[in-house]
This record gives C-alpha cells, sequence and structure tokens, in this order.
C-alpha cells in the first residue's frame, strides 16, 4: 500500500521537474528513474494500485492454528501465512503481515492494511464490508466439551454457557442455542482455558482448531461434530478492486495447477 509515500514522492517529483537547477540522480546521463516523466500516475489512480508498490500488507489474527499461529521465533505463521506469501511470490510482491484482533480485520480493510487471511468465512455480513477471492479451503463448526459431559447433540447446547473468539462465526451461531449465555474472547485458546477450568460448557470453533486444542488438552477436553453447515474460507479484499481480485485468484489457481497448494496443505493441515 504506502500510498501516501507515493503521493508523496509523485509531488516532489513535479516540484523538481518544475525547478530545472535542482540536482537530482535522474539528471545523470543514462538514467531517468526519479524524472517527473518516469513517475506514473497510475500508481495514485483508484483500484488494481495495491500492489504497485510491491507491498502487500496483509492482516491476520495468529491465533487459530494450523491456519495461523505465532511461530517460534515469534513471526506469525501457519498455513494461511504461507499461501498468502507464495501468493505473493507469483505477484511479484513482498508480503508483510500484521497480526491483530480477529474482530477488527474487516473494517481495518483499506486502511491498515490491504486484505486479510484469517481462516476467515464467507458471510453475507462480510460480504457488505468486502469482497472475497475464490475459497480456498472448506471448513465447519467443531464443539469443544469436557471430557465429562452430557452434551451429545447440538439441543444439548440449550440454556448453557458457551464461549467463542469475538466476531467469528462460532461466536455469531451461539444466539441459535435457546437460552444459552454467549462468553467472548479475544483469542479461541482462553476460552478453552475457561472451558477446562469449568467456567464454560462449551466451545465453539472451526473444525482444525478445534482438533488442535483437543490434541493438546486430550486428558480434559474433547470434540465433537454436530453437523453444522459448512462455510468457506477466503482472502477479504477491498470492495470492488476487481483488478486485484483477478491477481489473487489467478495466483490462487495457479498454485493450485503447481502443486504449491496441496504440499501446504499436507505440511500444515494434514500432517
Ligand atoms: N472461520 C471463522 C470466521 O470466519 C473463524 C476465523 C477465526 N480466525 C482467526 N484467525 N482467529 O469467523
Amino acid at each position: 500500500m504506502k500510498k501516501a509515500a507515493v503521493l508523496l514522492v509523485l509531488t516532489m517529483a513535479v516540484a523538481f521537474a518544475g525547478c530545472g537547477s535542482t540536482p537530482q540522480a535522474g539528471d545523470a546521463e543514462g538514467g531517468n528513474e526519479s524524472n517527473a516523466d518516469s513517475v506514473s500516475t497510475t500508481e495514485v489512480s483508484d483500484g488494481g494500485d495495491i500492489l504497485s508498490d510491491g507491498v502487500l500488507t496483509v492482516g491476520t489474527n495468529a491465533e487459530f492454528p494450523p491456519f495461523e499461529y505465532v511461530g517460534d521465533d515469534g513471526e506469525p505463521d501457519g498455513f494461511d501465512i504461507a499461501l498468502i506469501k507464495a501468493i505473493g511470490d507469483k505477484l511479484g510482491v513482498e508480503v508483510e503481515v500484521e497480526n491483530m484482533e480477529f474482530d477488527s480485520l474487516v473494517a481495518s480493510i483499506g486502511s491498515k492494511i490491504d486484505v486479510a487471511i484469517a481462516g476467515m468465512t464467507v458471510t453475507e455480513e462480510r460480504q457488505n464490508m468486502v469482497d472475497f477471492s475464490d475459497s480456498y479451503y472448506q471448513a465447519v463448526q467443531y464443539v469443544l466439551l469436557p471430557a465429562e459431559t452430557e452434551i451429545a447433540a447440538a439441543e444439548d447446547l440449550a440454556g448453557k454457557t458457551i464461549g467463542a473468539q469475538l466476531g467469528t462465526t462460532g461466536d455469531l451461531m451461539i444466539e441459535d442455542f435457546e437460552g444459552a449465555t454467549a462468553k467472548q474472547y479475544n483469542k479461541a485458546v482462553d476460552a478453552v482455558n475457561d472451558l477446562i477450568s469449568g467456567r464454560l460448557d462449551a466451545v465453539i470453533v472451526d473444525k482444525n482448531p478445534a482438533l488442535v486444542f483437543a490434541d493438546k488438552f486430550s486428558e480434559e477436553i474433547q470434540y465433537m461434530d454436530f453437523n453444522f453447515e459448512p462455510e468457506d474460507y477466503a482472502i477479504a479484499l477491498p470492495k470492488g478492486d476487481a483488478a486485484l481480485a483477478d491477481a489473487v485468484n489467478n495466483a490462487l489457481a495457479e498454485l493450485k495447477t503447481d502443486g504449491t497448494f496441496d504440499d501446504l496443505v499436507s505440511q500444515y493441515i494434514e500432517n
């Protein structure tokens, strides 16, 4: 993105061009990189210009293994991070990852971040604010329960205290259960900790993270699949930027054809 910087360079180039005596690198024989003429005005036009500075700023919430988590080096890692970096390679841009709260991702597109990848489900509500790439993964909500529980089916969630990560599809589902109390957390793992300590009856979270948590705390909790509606993960994009959407979708398609996508699935998800 860095639109402000591009604008500044353009303004300066125009200013320099207006006062002929100012020396600049482009005046040297052969090179004209910093001449006003060579500064393309398309860089500051609307739409399709997000990639023009060579940096794609990507928002995520690295609290969602195996799609995104903070790696041993303190940097976001996981399937989504590897996927967006591979897309960046195809597009010839550098990918900068911003780790932020899940609930602020959609609203930050177009200001703090260019796009978001966060195991984000395509929903109608989100589509009012952002566009989505082609879907890259199908998921479903799972229910995490204490090892000992009477809950055996979705209807048993009525009247229960249920935790979820704030603003997620799992969170939005809780109101479907008659008389249930919703408790929202910034991180799914904090809900899991409250489940383990008995403050919650259940946690609703996407399948793959549920499997990771159930495996990590296998003594204390278990997961169940109550056959909720399947959900599609996609990359959230600025609304109306068809050029960017095309570029991202083409890169995604190429990664599927050349085998990179499947390699990432086996490396991060099905291992
Ligand atoms: N798929 C769910 C949703 O879109 C949960 C995503 C949570 N992702 C995360 N990185 N914390 O609402």
